[in-house]
């Protein structure tokens, strides 16, 4: 079977001015990311991993080079067009969960699909399935603070994949989870890119979770140095 390519990423590179100094942080990267798959992008902090996802989400312009998200060239787009590429066709998430402390679990998770004109009740409902399949169904009512770490992060899960987006990028999803907790949000993400044929980016120092990938992409220094491919079948 042919692979979908989800994600392409031709001749990237990035400067960052420094005083009157231009750094190099990415230097000319050249990747096809696929959907129905784990990408996981590995390397030492500071070679430009983070640098990398914001180019590929759009929040960051690249220097040099294109990104192509199911086939727009997300670099060319401004302003509104932007914004509305990233929202129908990304989820993220972060270390830190980023909920809004003010809103429910399920509120939270909603946050996509209100920003993509569903009613309030029926985004809510949405997201409490969403929630529910993901064992967080006796939490729909609770806020942030009431949750923990584990179960806040299960929130940006159902907030990212809620509105079914094609791409999802996760900068260290588990840095701040213990071990077990850990693996069960590398499962469900995994499930989400082999259920839904998703591509899953996940940006990670933690080796506990390599074992999830289909595919480790290193960086050093603003290059790719290695890119395997995982020839194993985990359910
Ligand atoms: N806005 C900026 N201005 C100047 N330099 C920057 C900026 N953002 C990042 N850098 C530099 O670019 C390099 C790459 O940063 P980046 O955040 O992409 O690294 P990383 O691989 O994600 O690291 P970590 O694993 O620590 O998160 C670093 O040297 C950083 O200091
Ligand atoms: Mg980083």
């Amino acid at each position: 079977m042919s692979k979908n390519i989800c994600v392409e990423i031709k001749n990237i590179s990035k400067d960052f001015a420094v005083g009157d100094q231009k750094i190099r942080v990415l230097n000319n990267i050249n990747l096809q990311i696929y959907s129905g798959e784990m990408t996981m992008i590995v390397g030492p902090s500071g070679c430009g991993k983070t640098t990398l996802l914001s180019i590929l989400t759009g929040i960051l312009t690249p220097s040099e080079g294109d990104v192509i998200i199911n086939n727009t060239n997300i670099t060319k787009l401004k302003g509104d067009k932007k914004v509305d590429h990233r929202r129908k066709n990304l989820g993220f998430i972060f270390q830190q969960y980023n909920l809004l402390p003010a809103l429910s679990a399920a509120e939270n998770a909603a946050i996509p699909l209100i920003a993509d004109g569903i009613s309030l009740d029926k985004a809510v409902k949405q997201a409490s399935i969403a929630l529910s399949e993901i064992d967080m169904s006796n939490h729909l009512e609770k806020l942030p603070s009431q949750l923990s770490g584990g179960q806040q992060q299960r929130v940006a899960i159902a907030r990212a994949l809620v509105h079914k987006p094609s791409l999802v990028v996760c900068d260290e999803p588990t840095a701040a989870l213990d071990a077990f907790t850990g693996q069960k949000v590398m499962e469900t993400l995994r499930q989400s890119a082999m259920q839904q044929n998703r591509a899953v980016i996940v940006v990670t120092h933690d080796n506990r979770i390599f074992d999830f990938a289909d595919r480790i992409i290193e960086m050093e220094d603003g290059k790719v140095i290695t890119d395997k491919v995982i020839s194993k079948n985990l359910s």
